[in-house]
């Protein structure tokens, strides 16, 4: 590893950055740096996408490259992530003075700004839409694109508008190749071990190096998509000492996906993770879509999140009730646990001084038992929200309709994610049908104490979790009457027009 300055593909050049902390974000680098203020701080801690931008990375095998380009949060990305990418800002967009990206243009024809703050991010999260997807997309991806960008005034439906315009006016896409070419130049740079105003941030690129800086720097600080992580230090200031960033490790990202089984790196993003979970086990999508951001999605990492421990942690809860295991390495050993054991107490891991989280890995449930599954999130919000109460939900059932194995799982209901041991119990041997169901509902009252606080109070989240599991029955019952699918709020028409559905 070498001690050399962070470089990225920045305006057509390379971008070299030394002297400022590891931890200096990308949003303070541009704005105060460098003085380009066209992207906006709001927030500085991922919610309201005024400071989307883009950054580009290389993917594919040798001599076949190419370029991936992903909004994401610049007040939460830390300046040593950029190293190796290429950067993408609002000032970027315009091909020429007098003229601007279609999907300005688009924004500005349908009155898509009013007091402009976040129009900025708008703008650069549509622009990685409109590179990524070059023919104009169905309203819900739309929206789901635009998850993370919150505007108070303009309202969204011009800016939806806009979208669709942008696809309207004569393509323009970004030209790739000097990108590509800069990137795989920066891919022969040794890599980076940074020094900036007295901390030190080290960026291996494989499994070996890691393991070898881990177990010699315990107390370092691992940072994989820093969507966490960034808002200790935007929002409580603290200092993380000495970093290890997982970005550019090679073998954390890979993902292997069979008819039978899945394995999940730690360092794969949100959004490549639950695409393959989603293929896996299609009842995923709904969690994937209610889960933070696209920007915070492309940045975070599967491993982030199980590894943070948060008690309202999301994919937890449905990847216990899938009965994913999480691997762990020390130097060259690897062990693998239950996820649920992970979690021995209130953000206190199994996780010893050394070792890291490698990958998650999950089998396809086994014949001839019949896997049932769901997850829910309540919340206060659809989008951009912090659940009260998270579920995973799956029995298992024999040719006779017998619960013959549950796997029950809840976040938001106790000091770590948690499966239901006495619900599980009060199922098993039952059929699937309404009498087992509300055993098991009453059966949660012994597993789960939660506590009150301002997203909901005791109370509420203990009828929540019940209440879901008997939604998860009335979408999935097997007794011959219908099953009934949610309705969402999204779907419902004015009276007298047919529901989007
Ligand atoms: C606006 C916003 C919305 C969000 N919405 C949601 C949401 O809806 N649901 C939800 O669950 N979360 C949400 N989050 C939280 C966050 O995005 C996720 O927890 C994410 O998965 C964290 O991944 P990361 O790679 O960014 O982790 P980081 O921030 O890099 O790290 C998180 C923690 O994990 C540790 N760590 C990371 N990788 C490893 C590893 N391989 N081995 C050991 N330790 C490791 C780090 O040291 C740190 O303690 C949101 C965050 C923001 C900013
Ligand atoms: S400033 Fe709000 S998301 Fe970054
Ligand atoms: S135009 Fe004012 S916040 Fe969106």
């Amino acid at each position: 590893m070498a001690d050399r300055p962070i470089q990225f593909y920045f305006r057509g050049a390379l971008q070299q950055v030394q002297g400022v902390a590891p931890t200096r974000t990308v949003l303070q680098y541009l704005r105060e740096d460098l003085r380009q203020t066209g992207t906006k701080e709001g927030c500085a801690e991922g919610d309201c996408g005024a400071c989307t931008v883009v950054i580009g990375e290389l993917t594919g095998a040798d001599g076949q490259e190419e370029l991936q380009l992903r909004a994401v949060n610049a007040c939460i990305q830390f300046l040593p992530a950029l190293d190796g990418k290429a950067l993408f800002t609002v000032e970027d967009l315009a091909p020429a003075a007098d003229r601007l990206h279609p999907v300005q243009q688009a924004l500005v024809d349908r009155h898509g700004s009013q007091c402009g703050f976040c129009t900025p991010g708008f703008a650069m999260s549509l622009f990685a839409l409109y590179e990524n997807q070059p023919t104009c997309p169905e309203r819900e991806e739309i929206d789901h694109t635009l998850s993370g960008n919150l505007c108070r005034c303009t309202g969204y439906r011009p800016i939806v508008d806009a979208t669709r315009d942008a696809y309207a006016l004569p393509r323009q896409p970004l030209n790739r190749q000097p990108v590509i070419a800069a990137l795989k130049a920066l891919a022969k740079l040794p890599p980076l071990d940074y020094e900036g105003a007295d901390r030190r941030s080290h960026s291996p690129r494989n499994l070996v190096e890691l393991a070898e800086l881990r177990e010699r720097l315990p107390e370092a600080r691992l940072v994989a998509g820093g969507t966490d992580v960034g808002l200790w230090v935007t929002k409580q200031g603290r200092d993380l000492g000495e970093i290890i960033q997982l970005g550019a490790v090679a073998e954390l990202k890979t993902l292997s996906l069979g008819a039978e089984h899945l394995e999940i790196g730690a360092g794969v993003t949100l959004t490549d993770a639950f695409a393959a979970l989603t293929a896996f086990e299609p009842q995923w999508a709904e969690l994937a879509r209610r889960f933070a951001s696209t920007p915070v999605k492309n940045a975070g990492t599967l491993g982030g999140n199980v590894a943070n421990g948060s008690p309202i942690g999301d994919s937890m809860p449905a990847l216990i009730a899938l009965g994913a295991r999480i691997v762990l390495q020390k130097g060259e050993a690897t062990r693998e646990m239950a996820l649920e054991d992970f979690y021995l107490d209130y953000q206190k891991t199994a996780l010893r001084p050394g070792e890291f989280v490698r990958a998650l890995r999950l089998d396809a449930p086994s014949a001839p038992l019949q896997r049932l599954f769901r997850s829910y999130k309540v919340a206060k919000r659809t989008d951009q929200d912090i659940s009260a109460v998270a579920a995973g939900l799956a029995v298992h059932l024999d040719d006779e309709g017998i619960i013959r194995r549950a796997r029950i799982a809840f976040g938001g209901m106790a000091a770590t994610p948690k499966r239901a041991d006495a619900c599980e119990a009060a199922l098993l041997g039952r059929p699937w049908d309404l009498n087992s169901v509300r055993l098991g509902m009453a059966a949660l009252r012994e597993d789960f104490t939660p506590m009150s606080d301002v997203r909901a109070s005791s109370a509420y989240r203990l009828n929540v979790a019940a209440n879901l599991l008997q939604r998860f029955w009335l979408e999935t019952r097997l007794d011959g009457s219908p099953a009934q699918p949610p309705v969402r709020l999204d779907q419902l028409a004015p009276i007298g027009q047919e529901a989007r559905r």
